[in-house]
């Protein structure tokens, strides 16, 4: 699977650790974010790694920052994105199955490397379920494109 990975100064050595455990899993791991400790603005990230989703060239995005907040608030602003911040893997489960989540962030100050790797473990053997979450997402699909 294509993943796009992004993240601020606040999570510089967690975005290196997940890339490279999304790499041995055999994904191909596009990583825009930053790999300086050097203070930036999560909202550009969020939005760049929001294009690589809504132009075809990734799949999924995994944004990291503080908290996974801001990069959640930012993504969403993106036509077509769907972005969750989980910090267990339940809800990175049924964000993809329920949710749609094309996007899933996550907080390098509020979670561990293990519960990152559960996270994305949870995330990315989920699959978008049909039927009556499908009629909720196109819903919201719609608030959307009503503005
Ligand atoms: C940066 O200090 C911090 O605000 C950012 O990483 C993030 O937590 C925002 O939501």
């Amino acid at each position: 699977m294509k993943i796009v990975i992004a993240n601020d100064h606040a999570a510089v050595t967690m975005k290196k650790e997940v890339c490279e455990y999304l790499t041995g899993l055999g994904h191909d791991v596009i990583n825009i974010g930053i790999d300086r400790e050097e203070r930036c603005n999560y909202p550009d990230y969020a939005e760049e790694a929001a294009g690589y989703i809504t132009s075809g060239k990734a799949d999924l995005g995994v944004l990291i920052c503080g908290t996974g907040a801001g990069m959640a608030i930012a993504a969403n602003k993106v036509k077509g994105i769907r972005a969750v911040v989980c910090s267990e893997p339940v809800t990175a489960r049924l964000a993809r199955e329920h949710n749609h989540a094309n996007i899933i962030t996550f907080g390098a100050r509020v979670i561990g490397y293990e519960m990152a790797t559960a996270i994305l473990d949870a995330y990315l053997n989920a699959e978008e379920l049909g039927g009556r979450h499908e009629e909720r997402v196109n819903l919201i699909t719609q608030i959307e494109e009503r503005g």
